[in-house]
């Protein structure tokens, strides 16, 4: 990535502006409470207090950092030592699990697609194994491209892969832990979107931004929101990650704390939960001098899980906002529309709601 191509120069709207906050940070959560939990009482006062501060942070933010959060850290930088071993390697032996239109999953490097204008090199992963595709219900449906979701392994570094399994089960826990707790927060049984996750989708991406000496020019990632459920991110020392503030439209530069996790709500929370909680957008930005090295945990459903507004949610004053979205097909038109020519918009989860108008209310 060394030479600039022009591929990565940002137009003018999406380039980083000089004005960014950095004091007033998305907010910091403690998790200890839940370490403490006595599974046969009711809820204590601090967790009482916890659930609520995740429910303020869903709903002001979309994000939050939380600390005592109990995953290895010995875990952690085992695979942050893998991710910096295996981008070290050379283009070549790189390109060995490079992934394509079919298969999915892989490295991932933006000079070899040229739709893509992000400074950055990602290597992806399915947490579950064999990924469980449903059969073709409807063979005629355009939307129904079957994709291919196999892992590719590489063979360097010799531990890559074991890194990367243990890492995801620790990383994994912690997401369903956070559910249980967004759902208490929405007045819902902390066990009410532990079902949709038997045979989930949820990936792991290993990021990897190499310096830039354009920061002014170019973007580590565009601005977007994620698609699925929640992420759970681990990000180094470096920085460079930014939040959209719901107040006022600014963007907050997250700051780097040691062996904590930053979350935030995707798309399928967001229709979840009837626009309770919204996912927020995001960027990164590039650093001149430094690489910079993430890990996020996107939680995602099962492919045949037709997401749609909770009913506890519903009444006749808040009627579902969105129509079912079939989560496999979703991510079939995203993932279709990714490795398209760049101007081809995504599909959004907007495009599923009901005119205002026609906004339908339960009985
Ligand atoms: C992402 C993302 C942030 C980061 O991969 O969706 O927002 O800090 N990453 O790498
Ligand atoms: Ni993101």
């Amino acid at each position: 990535m060394g030479e600039v191509d022009t591929a990565f120069v940002q137009a003018p709207e999406h380039r980083p502006k000089s004005k960014v906050i950095v004091d007033e940070g998305i907010p910091l959560i403690d998790l200890s409470p839940i370490n403490h939990q006595n599974e046969d009482t009711t809820p204590d006062s601090s967790i009482l207090h916890l659930i609520q501060k995740i429910g303020c942070a869903c709903k002001e933010w979309g994000f939050f950092q939380v600390i005592n959060h109990k995953v290895s850290l010995e875990k952690r930088e085992r695979i942050e030592e893998a991710a910096r071993k295996f981008f070290a390697l050379s283009l070549e032996e790189k390109l060995k699990v490079r992934r394509d239109e079919v298969n999915v999953l892989g490295y991932f490097e933006a000079e070899h697609t040229k739709n893509v204008r992000d400074w950055k090199e990602i290597y992806d992963f399915n947490v579950q194994e064999p990924t469980f595709i449903p059969p073709l219900v409807e063979p005629d449906d355009e939307q129904n491209v079957q994709f291919q979701w196999d892992n590719r392994w590489p063979q360097n570094p010799p531990d890559f892969k074991e890194a990367c399994k243990e890492y995801a089960q620790e990383v994994e826990k912690l997401a369903y832990k956070l559910m249980e707790l967004v759902a208490l927060s929405l007045g819902l049984v902390p066990n009410r979107f532990r079902g949709y996750f038997t045979h989930n989708t949820s990936n792991i991406r290993l990021n990897h931004y190499p310096p830039c000496p354009y920061p002014h020019l170019a973007l580590g990632l565009g601005r977007h929101k994620d698609t699925g459920v929640l992420t759970v991110l681990a990000q180094d020392d470096v920085g460079g990650l930014e939040v959209r503030r719901k107040s006022d439209g600014e963007w907050i530069r997250v700051k780097p704390i040691s062996n904590s996790f930053i979350i935030n709500v995707g798309d399928m929370i967001q229709v979840w939960s009837n626009d309770a909680y919204e996912s927020v957008e995001h960027r990164v930005m590039v650093n001149s001098e430094k690489d910079r090295f993430s890990i996020p945990f996107f939680l995602k459903p099962a492919l045949y899980t037709d997401v749609m507004p909770l009913e506890e949610l519903l009444d006749d004053r808040n009627p579902p906002i969105y129509r079912p979205i079939n989560w496999g097909k979703f991510r079939s038109a995203r993932m279709r529309s990714n490795f398209a020519k760049s101007h081809v918009q995504n599909l959004q989860i907007y495009q599923f709601k009901f005119p205002k108008t026609e906004s339908k209310s339960i009985n």
